[in-house]
């Protein structure tokens, strides 16, 4: 049911349209009209998108179910840290709301550690909102654990990340 690609310029605007709507529908109850307008407008532009897909050192991998867009991943390489010397940041790890349990987001977590070992990574990060509780414990299920916390501006609001990793190759199938 769901497969895999890279995304192309051609899919600026329907990035941009999930990004702004699945942030919306999963933060905007917690914050602020303000603070939300403001962050939506300054980081889901189709323009701002556009920009991004043209950055080499980024890479947008595309969920489709059904053939139709259902989520994505942006992941781009990061300065070596305690854990790994070329580890993958995923910077966005979003799923359409119809998609929510349904082993989707299970896929594209396959697809970007299969990214990550195409590409020589050892260690994979992201940061997650500490009341963000669904996705803390999808993280988790797929073998995140908590390495640390990070500041994250949501418009004039400053609020906590947990930072989450594993390795790309868990310890006990190595
Ligand atoms: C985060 C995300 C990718 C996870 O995908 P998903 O399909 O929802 O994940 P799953 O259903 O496989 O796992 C979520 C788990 O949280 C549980 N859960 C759901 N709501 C919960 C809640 N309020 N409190 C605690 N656990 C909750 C689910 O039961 C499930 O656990 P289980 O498999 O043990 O039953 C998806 O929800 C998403 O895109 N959310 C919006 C954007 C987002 O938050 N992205 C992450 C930013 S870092």
């Amino acid at each position: 049911m769901f497969s895999l690609r890279t995304a192309t310029a051609e899919d600026a605007e329907a990035l941009a349209e999930l990004g702004r709507r699945t942030f919306f529908e999963t933060f905007a109850k917690d914050n602020t009209q303000e603070d939300m307008a403001r962050y939506l407008a300054d980081t889901f532009s189709p323009a701002l998108q556009r920009a991004e897909l043209k950055d080499a050192s980024v890479h947008f991998l595309l969920l489709l179910a059904r053939g139709k867009l259902a989520g994505y991943a942006k992941l781009r390489p990061a300065a070596a840290n305690a854990r790994g010397q070329r580890p993958l940041e995923v910077c966005r790890f979003y799923v359409d709301r119809p998609w929510h349990g349904s082993g989707a987001a299970h896929a594209l977590l396959e697809g970007a550690l299969e990214h990550a070992r195409a590409n020589a990574h050892d260690d994979v990060w992201l940061a997650v909102w500490e009341h963000n509780v669904r996705a803390i414990r999808f993280y988790r299920k797929h073998g995140f654990t908590r390495v640390g916390e990070q500041p994250f501006q949501l418009g004039a609001d400053v609020q906590t990340d947990w930072v989450l990793a594993r390795p790309v190759t868990p310890e006990q199938s190595r």
